[in-house]
């Protein structure tokens, strides 16, 4: 299991709420959420489906921001158990994305993934999925990694396999033609790598300022780990073998 991994895992993942100071494992933290936001207007009746919600965090804070009534869904258990019993007043579901149209009945006014599209494995049937979950004229935002130069790939990227999850940035100039095949119409396509190389200084600033109590908290292995995957991922982008991407898109 790679070092990645582990922080994916539940141990890991609050792991990562410490550091990020919120139930939140995106880059960026609330500062994403608000530049992914800064367009969409407050309705605080418009349905939102948060896709791989993860602790629920993201969904929480869209939803005290009065942005919208949120519903979350992720593949893990555990992180749902947790979203449901921390944030009641939000609904959460339990199933993997390409599943969620046989789970979820309804249909959202926006769709929203924070750092959870790289992780899937089938990403245009994901896409294909949300489409059927969307109202006629509603958007998806996908805020997450990005492979910016289609002839170079990061030393990160992994398809997956039954043992660990896939790490597949979302390709920079082929985002197009997936949207397109899926039933979404790309709006707006904005290159945020240099946000993402400051937000990962922050991050490894934070977690080298807390080295020890969080090997206290949870362990110098997980510590170690959380050094590993961290610095590896800002050397990417630092490479411009990895950046990041915020995509707006409306169903065609
Ligand atoms: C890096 S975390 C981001 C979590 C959350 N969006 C946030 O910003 O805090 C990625 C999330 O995607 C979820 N995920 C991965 N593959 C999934 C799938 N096929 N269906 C639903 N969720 C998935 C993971 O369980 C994980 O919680």
């Amino acid at each position: 299991m790679t070092g990645h991994d582990a922080l994916r895992e539940y141990a890991g993942k609050q792991l990562v709420s410490f550091l990020r100071k919120g139930d939140f494992a995106h880059a960026g933290e609330e500062k994403a959420i608000d530049l992914a936001f800064s367009t969409v207007s407050h309705k605080p009746k418009q349905t939102i489906l948060d896709v791989g919600c993860g602790l629920g965090g993201t969904a929480a804070y869209i939803q005290n921001h009065h942005l919208g009534q949120v519903t979350g869904l992720d593949i893990e258990k555990e992180a749902i158990v947790y979203a449901q019993q921390k944030y009641p007043e939000i609904t959460f579901h339990c199933c993997d994305v390409v599943n969620a149209a046989q789970i979820i009945t309804q249909q959202f006014d926006l769709i929203c993934l924070f750092n959870a599209f790289y992780a899937f494995s089938d990403q245009l049937a994901a896409l294909k999925t949300l489409n059927k979950l969307i109202n006629t004229k509603g958007k998806i935002i996908i805020f997450d990694y990005s492979n910016p130069d289609s002839r170079k790939i990061t030393p990160l990227f992994s398809a997956g396999d039954k043992n660990t999850s896939p790490f597949k940035p979302v390709s920079f100039q082929g985002i197009d033609s997936l949207l397109e095949q899926s039933g979404w119409q790309l709006s707006k396509k904005i290159d945020i790598s240099l946000q993402y190389i400051q937000w990962y200084t922050q991050l490894i600033d934070r977690l080298l300022g807390n080295e020890s109590e969080i090997i206290r908290l949870f362990s110098q292995s997980l510590f170690q780990k959380a050094v590993t995957t961290y610095s590896s991922i800002k050397e990417s982008l630092v490479k411009g073998l990895l950046g990041g991407i915020l995509l707006y898109a409306e169903k065609a």
